[in-house]
Parts: structure tokens; sequence; C-alpha cells
């Protein structure tokens, strides 16, 4: 059914939405976000990430900077943390969807930045991963 093919798009509205209204994303049980998006395992696919990132208010920059609300963020300029010319030059911000081609194949994305990371290649781990770098 259509519905299957974009349950993933739809779970990344919900979430645009839920924060929007700011609302505790999982509270209301929404059934497209719960049968999609699985924080739980999004916390464990950060694992990956957290060797080089932090992921909490005014926790200090690791190698790479400290990702806490990164979604909304403009790229490249989380204060305290010396980026790339390629990143600190760049005038877009954190979406979902920038951050879903850009986890994918960060060096294809953002050629020339210091982020020594392969990707993620499957879109699942990005999207529960995504889901949880959009939890509060
Ligand atoms: C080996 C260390 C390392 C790993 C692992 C790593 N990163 Fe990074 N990341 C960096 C560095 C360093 C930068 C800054 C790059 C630059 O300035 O060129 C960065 C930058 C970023 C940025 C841009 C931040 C901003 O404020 O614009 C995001 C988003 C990001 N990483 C997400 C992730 C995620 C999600 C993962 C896990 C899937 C991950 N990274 C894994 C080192 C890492």
């Amino acid at each position: 059914m259509v519905k299957n093919v974009l349950s993933q798009r739809i779970c990344i509205k919900v979430f645009a939405l839920g924060m929007m209204i700011s609302m505790p994303l999982f509270a209301g049980g929404e059934d497209a976000s719960n049968a999609t998006c699985d924080l739980e395992r999004g916390k464990k696919i950060f694992q990956k990430c957290a060797i080089c990132h932090s992921f909490d208010s005014g926790a200090e920059h690791l190698a790479g900077p400290n990702l806490y609300q990164i979604m909304g963020r403009a790229v490249g300029k989380v204060e305290g943390f010396k980026f790339s010319r390629k990143l600190r030059k760049s005038e877009d911000t954190w979406t979902q969807e920038r951050l879903d081609a850009f986890l994918e194949s960060p060096l294809e994305y953002y050629p020339g930045i210091r982020m020594a990371f392969a990707g993620l290649k499957k879109s699942e781990d990005r999207s529960d991963l995504i889901c949880y770098l959009s939890s509060p």
C-alpha cells in the first residue's frame, strides 16, 4: 500500500509537526511515528557517533561538535567548535531531509570536511537515528 511506502516520510513529517507544537514526541501514540521511528534503536545507533559527538545540553565538544538540538540549527556554527572551512562557510540549515542525505555519505555531501565517518547505508538506520537526534 502507498501508506507503507510513504511511512518514513510521514514519520519525518509527524516529527516536524511534533517539534513545532513542542509536544512530547511519542506521548500521543501517533500510529505512523510509533510504527516506523524507533527512538530506542536510534539511541543505540548513536553509539557510532558518540566517540566523536556529545548530545547533551552544555556538554563539551569532542572530536566533533555537540549535537544537542542539532535540528533546525545552521550548519557549522556551533559556538566553541572549530569547523572546517566547508562547514563554517555553509549557509545551510539542518533539517531531517538534509541530515538523512548527509549521514548516508558525509564526505560526498560536504566534500573536504573532517568527519571521518563512512556513513550509514541503511535508510532505516538513518531514520531511527534522526528520530533520536530530533528528540529533546
Ligand atoms: C571520527 C569522529 C566522528 C564520527 C564517528 C562522527 N562524526 Fe560527525 N563530525 C565529526 C567532526 C570532526 C565534525 C566537524 C567536521 C568539520 O568541521 O569539517 C562533524 C560534524 C558533524 C555534523 C555537523 C554539525 C554542525 O553543527 O553543523 C553533524 C550533524 C554530524 N557530525 C553528525 C554525526 C552523526 C549523526 C554521526 C554518527 C552516525 C557522526 N557525526 C559520526 C566527527 C565525527
